[in-house]
């Protein structure tokens, strides 16, 4: 099994704070950049019906600008679908979107439509982009995303970072015992396996630890981080505390 954990970095939230002035700064391709040279394997974006934070702007200059892989972050809708088809980026995530969210709260019911999406995925990757679904860490859902034949399942670790803020420590620990057992559990079917969602530098170090685990796609905390230490040592704080979880 491969040893290399990817870190994507998720710069939504550069735009979120962009559009919150409706300027032209601070520019997510501009962090995007600084992110490849900070250690950045991956640049995650996710354009969301209600375009709150990235725009169809930001997504084509992030396909000219970047050098590392744009993983396109997107709910199933026939929009999305065409605007992924335009640009073919190296990844597209399928996530589940509700408009009144603050953020992705779930994972995708991929078995509750499996023949729909079956039939939406298809086309991307018959165009060369890996498809990666976000679910939650549950056996139904990694054999639904299977079958549908993606190449990917991101398992979505928002309640274990939650119980860990809330001081739940039991339920956190039963929560990463899950992630463990069905990141080992999506790698047995042959899907490759990424994780992430409210990830921090308190909470990072088990994950990356999974062995099944390839990518970790982290944001929110990151630019939030930045604005204490700046976008490049928080990256690179990210990347050693990955790093050093995947030796241990
Ligand atoms: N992975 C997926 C599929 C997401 O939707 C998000 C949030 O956009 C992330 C990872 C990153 O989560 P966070 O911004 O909390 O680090």
């Amino acid at each position: 099994m491969s040893n290399v954990l990817r870190l994507g970095v998720n710069i939504d939230h550069v735009a979120t704070v962009r559009n919150a002035r409706g300027s032209a700064y601070p520019d997510p391709v501009r962090a995007a950049k600084l992110a490849e040279r900070s250690g950045a394997d991956g640049i995650t974006a996710h354009l969301r019906e209600d375009r709150r934070h990235i725009t169809d702007a930001d997504i084509e200059r992030l396909v000219d600008a970047l050098s590392v892989p744009l993983n396109f972050e997107m709910a199933a809708t026939d929009e999305m679908q065409k605007i992924a088809l335009r640009h073919r980026p190296h990844a597209v995530c399928i996530v589940p979107e509700k408009r009144e969210e603050r953020t992705t709260e779930g994972g995708l019911e991929v078995a509750r439509e499996e023949n729909r999406l079956a039939h939406f995925i298809a086309p991307l990757a018959d165009a060369g982009c890996r498809v990666s679904i976000f679910i939650a860490a549950d056996a139904a859902q990694i054999e639904a995303a299977h079958r549908i034949g993606a190449a990917v399942v991101e398992l979505h670790t928002g309640a274990y970072c939650d119980y860990h803020a809330e001081g739940k420590l039991a339920a956190r620990d039963a929560e990463l015992a899950r992630l463990r057992e069905m990141s080992a559990y999506a790698h047995s079917l042959g899907l490759e396996v990424h994780a992430g969602h409210g990830l921090t530098f308190d909470t990072v170090a088990p994950i990356a630890a999974f062995p099944e685990v390839r990518e970790l796609n982290i944001g929110h905390f990151l630019i939030g981080e930045a604005i204490f230490t700046g976008l490049q040592p928080a990256i690179m704080e990210m990347r050693r505390l990955m790093d050093a979880a995947r030796r241990a």
